[in-house]
């Protein structure tokens, strides 16, 4: 059987690698094969993660960049169609929402390539996210949908998906994340940073919504300010975030205990984020990891696609509302701690389910 995964932006990384080392222990018959978009393409957002998570360099490497929505979604269908009709596999694998998963899956498709969505029926509901679309589109042409929560199940039941379709297998990311924690003990970021355990917060942000708007990211740039005489703040900053801030001018009004850093590798960023009082994001992926390793987050968005890392985690959302994300910082500092616990199934196996489903459906 061969099986092509595609990868394009950091958080499919994580996602892509566990996948690949069960392949390799569990399913030897499998040609597995990686080919890499380009859609981020620094070495802090994409080799980095290779190189950590110990995946192979991708067989396939598209270059396709940045660009409008259209552009790149356009540009990555051209190229791994391409690749398609060399390869020829009898599945391909795509994980998350961003602009390659979409593209890719829909490219396989048209050509009778079957497809496995990996996280499928996540839905935050609002539409104007680029993600949301993505991720209904990408649902609705797979033939397997892998879930990581119960809330995808429910989900997909109620747009009506086949159930012969859906598989509950837990979270790959964390399969990541389990795997890379006994590495974190050797990390020094910390010490480079001159930061203590629970002294610290880190914030990480990347929506259009939250970074996009001169207003909006100087609103940000003087809540930050404002939290850092708390305690100290450690911003590994996104691509996107970094040329907003800079073309606003907005860097120089950070004040001396907004630190200020490109994006970290995955080792650091998890060794911080373990050590740390709390972290404000609007990631997705970081709402689970800090769900997994109980570290409080607070999320600056409307709504979440991962409802179990409120329901059941260590989560809260506190809307794009600066006043309230501060009221939630200090209760946090204030010994105010949400206790979470681990949803079903986060367990560090979901690849191997994975590896296990696909191996016995192509024995039929
Ligand atoms: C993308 C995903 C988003 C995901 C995020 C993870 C879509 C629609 N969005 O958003 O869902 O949460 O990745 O980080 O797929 N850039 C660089 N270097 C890089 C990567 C990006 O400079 O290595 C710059 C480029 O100018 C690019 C901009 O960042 O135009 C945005 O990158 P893009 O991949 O289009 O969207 P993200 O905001 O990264
Ligand atoms: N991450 C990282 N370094 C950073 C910021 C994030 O390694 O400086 C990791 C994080 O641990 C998670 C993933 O990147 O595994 C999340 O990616 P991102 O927030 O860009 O995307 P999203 O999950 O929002 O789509």
């Amino acid at each position: 059987m061969k099986i092509l995964s595609v990868v394009g932006a950091r958080p499919n990384f994580m996602k892509v690698a566990p996948i690949h080392r069960a392949f390799k222990k569990y399913n030897k018959r499998v040609t597995h094969i990686i080919c890499h978009t380009g859609q981020h393409y620094d070495t802090n957002m994409s080799e980095v993660f290779f190189n950590q998570l110990g995946l192979p360099a991708p067989d396939y490497y598209l270059g396709i960049g940045g660009g409008s929505h259209a552009e790149q979604t356009g540009k990555i269908m051209i190229k791994f169609e391409e690749v398609l009709l060399k390869e020829k596999p009898d599945l391909i694998i795509v994980v998350g929402d961003v602009n390659s998963t979409i593209a890719c899956s829909l490219t396989a498709q048209k050509l009778h390539i079957q497809v496995a969505h990996v996280e499928a029926g996540l839905r935050s509901f609002d539409r104007y996210m680029p993600e949301e679309i993505n991720r209904i589109l990408t649902d609705t042409i797979s033939d397997y949908l892998f879930v990581t929560e119960k809330s995808g199940l429910i989900n997909l039941r109620n747009e009506g998906v086949e159930e012969s379709k859906i598989f509950f297998v837990g979270n790959c990311m964390i399969d990541s994340l389990i795997s890379i924690l006994p590495l974190t003990k050797s990390s020094d970021i910390l010490e480079k940073y001159d930061i203590k355990r629970k002294e610290f917060i880190i914030v990480t942000m990347h929506r259009p919504s939250n970074v996009d708007s001169e207003y909006r990211l100087s609103e940000m740039a003087k809540f930050l300010n404002s939290i850092s005489s708390e305690q100290k703040v450690i911003f590994p900053i996104h691509p996107r975030t970094r040329k907003n801030l800079e073309n606003f001018g907005l860097d120089k009004k950070l004040e001396g205990n907004v630190i200020l850093t490109d994006p970290v590798g995955y080792i650091d960023f998890i060794a911080m984020l373990n050590e740390s009082t709390l972290i404000l994001t609007d990631s997705g992926g970081i709402q689970e990891e800090s769900t997994y390793l109980g570290v409080q987050c607070i999320t600056l968005r409307t709504t979440t696609e991962r409802p179990s890392s409120i329901e059941e985690g260590t989560n809260q959302l506190v809307g794009e509302d600066f006043n309230k994300a501060e009221k939630a910082v200090k209760q946090i500092i204030n010994g105010y701690e949400k206790i979470g616990t681990i949803p079903e199934l986060w367990d560090g196996r979901s690849a191997e389910r994975i590896s296990e489903i696909l191996f016995n459906n192509s024995m039929h």
